[in-house]
């Protein structure tokens, strides 16, 4: 019987934001069951930095998602060096809080473009290439904020959106054995959020604390959390699950 660690032998996972968080921490997973993992992010020497705790095959590009042909190269370079594309976890994403009435257009169209837009270029592009291999898993991290959030309008905006996408993209794709299905992370302990404090000047300790009091199971997420969820869409023994959104919360409300 074939050991679960190497379910995704020969598989080929691109992960956007790969270089550090979530989506670091996504790819070591990928990895660990056998895929060759692909980091799509901003910086080449971050990347790199995330890419050194990988110990299978892996290749890190500088890519801004927001820029439909710096997408389309790194693609291109994904299928002339592995020569295929069998998942896609869309995890890249940024935040620019505020009140809505105070929200400059700035605010609201820069997080639309990257956590939205950003996510059409790659994903229109991957499909393609998973349509043609006949199989195929398309993940979208979006948030529990989609639900609705004070001073996120913007962020809650594109992440309700994705979850839309991924029950079109499961319907339109379903045939061609590509499954598409979305995770509403809760608060997990990343750059992101670390950078709340920063803003407000409030203790860490503090906020973690007061979040961790709101889940059931009394303690905020780690990036592992995220990405033992993403591994279950990804499984090929997950074909039959498909436009869904796990909540990855710690609660069971949502
Ligand atoms: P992070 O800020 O630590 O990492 C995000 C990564 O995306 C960074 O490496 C960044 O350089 C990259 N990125 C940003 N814009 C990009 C662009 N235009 N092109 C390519 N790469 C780009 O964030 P974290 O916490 O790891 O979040 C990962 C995902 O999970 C995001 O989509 C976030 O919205 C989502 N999420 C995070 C939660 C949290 O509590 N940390 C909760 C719910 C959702």
């Amino acid at each position: 019987m074939a050991n679960s660690n190497n379910e995704l032998d020969g598989q080929v996972a691109i992960v956007t934001g790969g270089a550090r968080g979530i989506g670091a921490e996504i790819l070591r997973e990928l990895s660990h069951k056998g895929a060759k993992v692909v980091a799509l992010d901003l910086d080449q020497m971050q990347i790199d930095e995330s890419l050194k705790s990988i110990t299978g095959e892996s290749l890190g590009i500088a890519v801004d998602i927001t820029k439909p042909l710096e997408v389309k190269e790194a693609i291109d370079l994904v299928l002339s060096k592995f020569g295929r594309i069998d998942i896609l976890v869309n995890n890249a994403g940024i935040t620019k809080d505020a009140l809505f009435h105070k929200m400059t257009y700035e605010e609201w169209s820069r997080v639309i473009e990257v956590n939205l837009s950003g996510v059409f270029h790659v994903t229109q592009l991957a499909q393609a290439a998973m349509v043609k291999e006949r199989y195929g898993r398309i993940v979208f991290i979006s948030s529990r904020s989609s639900l609705g959030k004070r001073g996120q309008a913007n962020y809650a905006a594109s992440k309700a959106a994705l979850l839309g996408l991924a029950k079109t993209l499961a319907i339109e794709l379903g045939q061609f054995g590509i499954t598409v299905n979305a995770i509403a992370p809760g608060f997990i302990e990343t750059e992101m959020t670390r950078a709340i404090t920063e803003k407000t000047g409030q203790d860490w300790s503090i906020l973690a604390s007061t979040m961790s009091d709101q889940t059931a199971v009394k303690r905020i997420g780690n990036p592992s959390d995220i990405a033992n969820a993403v591994a279950f869409f990804c499984s090929p023994k997950s074909s039959f699950v498909t436009g869904q959104t796990l909540y990855v919360t710690g609660s069971p409300s949502v």
